[in-house]
């Protein structure tokens, strides 16, 4: 049987890290293997292109060369990384995917999304994750609680209306598809992770390698 694809998803401070972390553990306890990777990033080439996207000196960076990097990393990904796991029957665990390139390219940077749209068919032939997670909390909220945490990155630097239109896309996206699950991220860490569980023992129940 294939693997199934999950991503995980939200704005900067939300806790994907640590839900992540509990959905590889849910997956350890049932003995389900998987890979646990992340965009952009995930191959040798992409974690290159993650390097110049995410470095602060960048500052002539277009959006559409953001966007076209994305998704340059993300096509070696699933070629090189997600499909062929997934094809062997392990499941893979990705924190980000394209929901992000149409959340922070398309909300952040205002790129129509009819671009990212038409780019998903062309780099990717809209391959989907199967399941993905919206963490979703306040701006505010998920900024002071990702402040603590070492110097701000190129996206980490933008400005709070920034993000906000980031999160509204996810939002807006997470209520057209049946895929999307939103997880309000402003509740405890037991509440959260149980609705993580909830949505995911269904999957795991239905799975057999
Ligand atoms: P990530 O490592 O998840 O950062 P953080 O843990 O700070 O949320 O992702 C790196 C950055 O890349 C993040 O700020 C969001 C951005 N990003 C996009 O703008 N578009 C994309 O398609 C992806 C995958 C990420």
């Amino acid at each position: 049987m294939r693997g199934r694809f999950i991503t995980v998803e939200g704005v900067e401070g939300v806790g994907k890290s640590t839900n992540i972390a509990f959905i590889q553990s849910m997956l350890d306890e049932k003995g389900i293997p998987y890979l646990a990777t992340r965009e952009p990033g995930g191959t040798e080439l992409g974690e290159g292109i993650r390097k110049l996207l995410l470095d602060k000196n960048q500052h002539g960076m277009t959006a559409v060369t953001e966007l076209l990097l994305m998704f340059a990393a993300r096509a070696q990904h699933i070629e090189q990384v997600i499909e062929p796991a997934l094809a062997d029957g392990r499941w893979v665990i990705c924190d980000r995917f394209t929901d992000s390139s149409y959340a922070y390219q398309g909300g952040g940077r205002e790129l129509p999304t009819e671009l990212i749209a038409g780019l998903e068919k062309l780099a990717i032939d809209n391959y989907r994750p199967d399941c993905t997670f919206i963490l979703d909390l306040s701006v505010e909220t998920g900024l002071s609680r990702a402040e603590n945490v070492g110097e701000k990155d190129r996206f980490e630097s933008e400005q709070i209306e920034f993000f906000n239109r980031v999160r509204q896309v996810f939002i807006s996206r997470a209520n057209e598809d049946k895929r999307f699950h939103i997880v309000n991220a402003a509740q405890t860490l037991e509440q959260v992770q149980t609705e993580f569980r909830d949505i995911l023992i269904p999957l795991m129940d239905g799975y057999r390698r």
